[in-house]
């Protein structure tokens, strides 16, 4: 199986190692930019092989797709953080035209490939993915409900003191921290609800770090994280690989599901051989439908950024 990663950067690179270390893929192709720079995170990585105990053939390319033809799989996670004194929409507008040559130039090498979106804001660019692309929506996926249900597992468990793995819980919604909803009332700790054993207001502590995760480690690293994002588009990626079937929360475009249309936002989906397998509608309590409707309006106002952009 090949997987293409286009942007080698913090997240690219993080995703290829995680999905060597995995040993999913028989061959991993990184594609930047910036000279030279895939090619060489890819032979650093490749001489961890002997190392680590993998086969994965990783290798790099300086913006040539031909490198990346047939590939199952491509991540995009290529893009610009925002910069001071840019506005969101100049933002929007510089990724999105990354994002959209992109998934054009990968499409045509690797026409069959299911592309899974990390760039940001990544709901809005699962959007214009899908839209630019014309593929079906079982093969346009945007991760980030993955990471985001990885942040709110952990502060689970660091808040039980339990084990990180007995421990199951959702986050839906738009990826970003007033968006996101981190479903408290169905998290578990090995099958007992969390609240049996943490106070509301501890819930509610929780709920509200995982919100701002993404934020949290901005502020401390400079930049955004890549270790967890890494791993979870690995974990995304398995779950395609290898057929898995796993129900993981995934920005997936909506047609009535969480009575929403014409949007891509995060909800719990069966990520199989063919992407998107089945989409869950979870039946929410009116609070939980009202946080959903509260954070599909926001990112609907954010794609609104992609008009005179999207050909759809
Ligand atoms: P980075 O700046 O380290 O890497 C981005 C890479 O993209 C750079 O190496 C750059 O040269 C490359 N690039 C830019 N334009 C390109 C093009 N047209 N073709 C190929 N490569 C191109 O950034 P980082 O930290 O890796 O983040 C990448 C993106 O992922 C950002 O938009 C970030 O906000 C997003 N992100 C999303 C997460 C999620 O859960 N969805 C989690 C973490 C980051
Ligand atoms: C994250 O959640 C910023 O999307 C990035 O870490």
């Amino acid at each position: 199986m090949k997987v293409t990663i286009v942007g080698a950067g913090n997240v690219g690179a993080t995703s290829a190692d995680a999905i060597a270390h995995r040993r999913i893929a028989s061959e991993v192709v990184l594609l930047d930019i910036k000279e030279n720079f895939a090619e060489g995170k890819a032979l650093d990585m490749m001489q961890t092989a002997t190392l680590l105990g993998f086969n994965t053939r990783i290798s790099g390319s300086t913006n040539d797709y031909s490198k990346t033809a047939g590939s199952d799989v491509v991540v995009i996670t290529s893009g610009i953080p925002r910069k001071p004194g840019m506005t969101r929409e100049e933002l929007i507008g510089v990724n999105a035209g990354i994002v959209k040559t992109v998934t054009d130039n990968v499409l045509k090498h690797s026409p069959e490939a299911i592309v899974v979106i990390v760039s940001n804001p990544m709901d809005t660019m699962t959007y214009l993915a899908l839209k630019e692309s014309g593929l079906p929506k079982n093969r346009v996926i945007g991760m980030g409900g993955a990471l985001d249900s990885s942040r709110f597992k952990t502060y689970l468990s660091l808040a039980l003191d339990k084990p990180a793995n007995d421990i199951h819980g959702m986050v839906i919604g738009g990826h970003g921290d007033t968006t996101m909803i981190p479903l408290t009332r169905l998290a578990t700790w090995s099958g007992n609800p969390v609240s049996n054993f943490l106070s509301a207001e501890k819930t509610e502590e929780v709920a509200a770090a995982t919100m701002v995760g993404g934020k949290t480690l901005t502020g401390m690293l400079g930049t955004s994280a890549w270790y967890a994002p890494g791993a979870a588009v690995a974990y995304l990626v398995d779950s395609i690989l290898n057929d898995q079937k796993r129900l993981i929360p995934c920005s997936v475009y909506l047609e009535g599901e969480y009575g929403q249309s014409d949007i891509c936002l995060g909800v719990p989906v069966v990520i199989g051989k063919n992407g998107i397998e089945e989409i869950i509608d979870l039946p929410l309590n009116d609070a939980e439908k009202a946080l959903f409707v509260k954070s599909a309006a926001a990112v609907r106002n954010m794609n609104t950024a992609l008009d005179g952009i999207t050909a759809g």
